[in-house]
């Protein structure tokens, strides 16, 4: 009876020992069934790692898997790192660009304006300019006067009879920022060119201070300043200057608290 369970064991055993090595014989990555399009693709892109059992293909692709995760951490990392310095180079160059920027120039609050035909004004306007500051303005008319005194009499006369308003070439397109207006011109037919007329109509003068200044023949300054100031109710108008002389001009403006 020992005998015969000694040879059943026996026996068993060699059956076991036969099947697992038959087992392991049959068994075959490929038609395991249990692999995945990645193992597929991993074995046709690399051959050599056919041999691989199971476990070693796993391991190998999860160390792959691992390393792409970890290489794309990496990108994923330095994309940050360098977007954050693309921020930083972009935030420094704007601080860059802030510092290296010129400060903004003051607005200017001052505007001396003025018409002239002959020239006569427009050197006065220039002095004058040098001592208040600020900016310089030419009003040219559209259609330009004929040269010369005597050329311009008859058109002016017309266009003071017909009230017109001659239009302006280019005019400044805002005094909005400007609180003090110089305004320049000859005295025509007693009083301001009828251009004159087509400034102070155009933009808003409410709450300023405009300045008359003038040259001429011989007539006074007085009539023109009147018509100024019944055009523009609303604004300060102080007696004009009619400019005999340039150096009238600073004791005038001093008078006037304009300058020191
Ligand atoms: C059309 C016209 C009318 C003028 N009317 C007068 C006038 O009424 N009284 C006067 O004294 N001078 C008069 N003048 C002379 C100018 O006022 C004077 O020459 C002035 O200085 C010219 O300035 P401007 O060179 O800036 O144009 C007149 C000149 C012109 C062309």
């Amino acid at each position: 009876m020992k005998k015969h369970s000694v040879k059943t064991i026996s026996l068993l055993l060699v059956l076991i020992l036969i099947t697992s090595l038959l087992s392991a014989c049959s068994s075959d990555p490929g038609n395991s069934g249990t692999a995945s399009g990645t193992e597929t693709e991993t074995q046709e892109s690399a051959p050599s790692e056919a041999s691989s059992t199971p476990e070693e293909v796993s391991a190998d692709e999860s160390a792959e898997v691992a390393s792409e995760e970890s290489a794309e951490a990496a990108s994923d990392e330095s994309t940050e790192v360098s977007s954050e310095e693309n921020a930083q180079d972009s935030s420094s160059e704007n601080t860059e660009k802030q510092t290296s920027e010129e400060p903004a120039e003051p607005v200017s609050k001052v505007l001396v304006i003025y018409f002239s035909h002959t020239g006569t004004t427009r050197e006065v306007a220039a002095y004058l300019h040098e001592l208040v500051g600020g900016d310089l303005f030419e009003i040219v008319p559209l259609k330009p006067y004929p040269e010369g005194y005597s050329a311009a009499l008859d058109p002016a006369k017309k266009e003071q009879r017909e009230n017109a308003r001659p239009a302006i070439k280019d005019p400044i397109e805002s005094i909005d920022q400007y609180e003090v207006i110089y305004l320049g011109y000859p005295i025509w037919w007693g009083t301001v060119p009828m251009i004159i007329h087509t400034f102070l109509e155009s933009y808003d003068f409410t709450g300023k201070t405009v300045v008359p200044f003038a040259t001429s023949g011989g007539t006074g300054i007085g009539q023109s300043v009147e018509d100024i100031r019944s055009e523009i109710p609303d604004t300060e108008v102080p007696d004009g200057l009619l400019v005999r002389n340039n150096e009238a001009i600073a004791p005038w403006l001093q008078e006037l608290g304009l300058i020191q």
